[in-house]
């Protein structure tokens, strides 16, 4: 599995290529209307849950059963719809690139047709055949399913057969401040202040939360990283790309068998050595995420020095109970932030960072501890506000 792993590189960036599994079953899933029926293998996103175990016998319901009790909430579009607004899927219009394809911003009418236009993000897949089509087959069952501020809104989708090609497109709401990961890394973007930083950390924490914890079946993302949070006007967090994304184990399983697919940097090792998937692998990648914040620096970067390619590597140097901790903070902060709340973040991360997945800490712990950093982070904020005041009025005033 590990070699597998770093060895089927293709798509764009570092996301790995699903891979069908040798020997998997065929199974049909239920399909959007309009969408063919197709087959299904281990690594088909939502749908029947797999596991080196028997079989289950939880009465629970399934993505794709929840799905058709609520597929009447996504528009359907038509190819021509999509084309148009999108001014023929033209560069002007194009906002970013994935794994999946190219992402458009265009502007859709509401459903009544009154009103101002909505801002949408319309993806496109690259005709890539089955894989393809599954991803966008998960997403869209995963998000016409799943509800939460956290997560991204699915408007709709359109998908169309015919001699010409397939056609599979996503319609989303549109986020106007990009991604976490542009606003870490990328230098032409203003710094990300602390305490954004701690609400967007927060409000990833709980969207996985609800994922994991908050629907009566469980979700593994499976794609936990910084390019996948989006951020809306007001900076608040959305998890995207539910493309990877599979139920978890039903009850008395412990998890899911699949193919290894994910992102460099972002996989639990345990994941990667047994393809084994768990809530807790999104767990390991969430803690990968929060040194991301706290150092301003990628997961995986090529272009540093060897000895800090890997994050992970890199920041065991600098020990969270020593005085060397503050080295990691992204410079970029300057000191406009609180150290300690910072230990409490660090400390969470190396939580969800530890070899044995079991002592992993859940996503609802995660969101209590961000809590208890966001209120140490602002109590100091708030002491050496006071604490200057009193300086300023105890100063003889210098004329
Ligand atoms: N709903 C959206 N609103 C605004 N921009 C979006 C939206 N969805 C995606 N984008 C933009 O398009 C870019 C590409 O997104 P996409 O999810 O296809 O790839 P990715 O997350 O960068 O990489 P990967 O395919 O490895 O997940 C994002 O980084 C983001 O800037
Ligand atoms: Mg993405």
């Amino acid at each position: 599995m590990a070699a597998c792993f770093s060895l089927c590189r293709k798509k764009a960036k570092n996301r790995q290529e699903p891979s069908l599994a040798p020997g998997s079953a065929s199974v049909s899933v239920s399909a959007p209307p309009s969408t063919v029926t197709t087959s299904r293998s281990d690594d088909s996103a939502a749908g029947k849950h797999t596991s080196k175990s028997t079989a289950s016998t939880s009465s629970q319901r399934s993505i794709p059963a929840m799905y058709e009790e609520r597929a009447h909430n996504l528009r359907v579009f038509e190819f021509d719809e999509l084309r148009n607004v999108t001014n023929d899927f033209s560069r002007m219009n194009k906002i970013g690139e994935g794994g999946f394809g190219s992402v458009y911003k265009a502007y859709i009418k509401p459903l009544d047709g009154k009103g101002d236009r909505i801002a949408v993000a319309v993806k496109r897949l690259n005709q890539r055949g089955l894989q393809g089509h599954k991803q966008w087959l998960a997403e869209v069952q995963f998000l016409g399913v799943l509800e939460h501020p956290n997560l991204v809104k699915l408007i709709g989708y359109c998908a169309v057969d015919s001699e010409r090609g397939i056609q599979r497109l996503l319609v989303y709401e549109f986020m106007p401040n990009k991604s976490l990961e542009d606003h870490l890394f990328n230098r032409n973007y203003p710094t990300l202040s602390w305490n954004l930083r701690l609400q967007i950390a927060l409000g990833a924490a709980e969207g996985l939360a609800y994922l994991h914890e908050g629907l009566e079946v469980q979700v593994i993302y499976r794609d936990f990283k910084a390019s996948n949070v989006l951020l809306d006007k007001e900076f608040r967090p959305k998890l995207s790309d539910f493309g990877l994304a599979r139920e978890g184990p039903t009850s008395g399983l412990t998890h899911v068998s699949t193919g290894v697919v994910g992102t460099h940097g972002y996989a639990a090792p345990d994941y990667i050595e047994t393809g084994h998937l768990t809530v807790e692998s999104d767990v390991w990648s969430f803690g990968v995420v929060m040194y991301e914040i706290l150092t301003g620096r990628r997961a995986l970067d090529r272009n540093r020095p060897s000895n800090e390619q890997k994050l992970l590597e890199w920041v065991r140097q600098f020990p969270v109970d020593t005085w060397k901790f503050s080295v990691i903070i992204d410079p970029r902060l300057r000191s406009e932030y609180s150290l300690k709340a910072a230990r409490e973040v660090a400390k969470l991360a190396n939580s969800c960072l530890v070899k044995n997945r079991k002592d992993r800490p859940k996503m609802h712990e995660a969101v209590e501890r961000l809590k208890q950093a966001i209120q140490i982070s602002s109590t100091e904020a708030h002491s050496s506000t006071s604490n200057l005041d009193k300086q300023k009025r105890s100063e003889p005033s210098r004329r």
